[in-house]
């Protein structure tokens, strides 16, 4: 299962899912490409760190959508490169009908709640604020509505009373940083996702 990676800053989960495989806990999922929508991304790094190619592409003139035409280009890119599984790991753009439909049912995305709680922009500013006694993350299909496919994976992160913004958000990430790689090898194993 050729899997790309698509992300917008430091991606610390797409280095998580590239320890996994170098841990070779990704089963037969394998990561051969890291694209990036900010040419000036940390994420890009992770590239020759890891050796796998990273891209800059072009995503149009604005900041949370693409521009239709490259958003296609995008979708053509990933094609060309085989991609079986497209990952949003921190890809802060809207994905819609260009991306979406060559790659249905193929792509996944991390958000950092537990949904449908707090879709959106700055997640876990959102759970803090709220002050629920749980927040946590969640790995699910992509579709057309923002943060709205079938979820594939969550885990729970309690608040506890001595939390800080900083620490919370802390939890969280280290709960996304084993999510993520647990869902893509899950993925990789079931028949059907090949
Ligand atoms: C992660 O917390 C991810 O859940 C979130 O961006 C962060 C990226 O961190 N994604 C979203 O909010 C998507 N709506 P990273 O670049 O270190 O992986």
């Amino acid at each position: 299962m050729r899997v790309a990676l698509l992300g917008s800053g430091r991606g610390s989960n797409a280095e998580a899912v590239l320890r996994a495989q170098q841990a070779g806990q990704l089963g037969a999922a394998q990561v051969v490409g890291i694209y990036c929508d900010i040419p000036t991304a940390p994420m890009l790094a992770l590239g020759p760190k890891y050796g796998v190619p990273a891209h800059y592409l072009d995503p149009g003139p604005f900041k949370t959508k693409f521009s239709p035409e490259q958003e296609a280009f995008w979708a053509r890119t990933l094609v060309e490169h085989r991609i079986d599984l497209v990952v949003l790991a921190g890809f802060m753009r809207v994905v819609k009908a260009p991306l979406l439909e060559p790659f249905a049912g193929r792509i996944i995305n991390l958000h950092p709640t537990l949904l449908p709680a707090f879709p959106g922009l700055d997640g876990i500013g959102q759970t803090w604020r709220a002050n629920v006694p749980e927040g946590g993350c969640t790995v699910h299909w992509v579709t057309a509505e923002v943060d709205g496919g079938a979820h594939l994976g969550q885990t729970k992160v309690p608040r506890a009373a001595d939390d800080t913004p900083e620490s919370f958000a802390q939890k969280i990430h280290a709960a996304e940083h084993a999510l993520l790689p647990r869902v893509i090898a899950e993925l990789a194993a079931r028949p059907a996702s090949r």
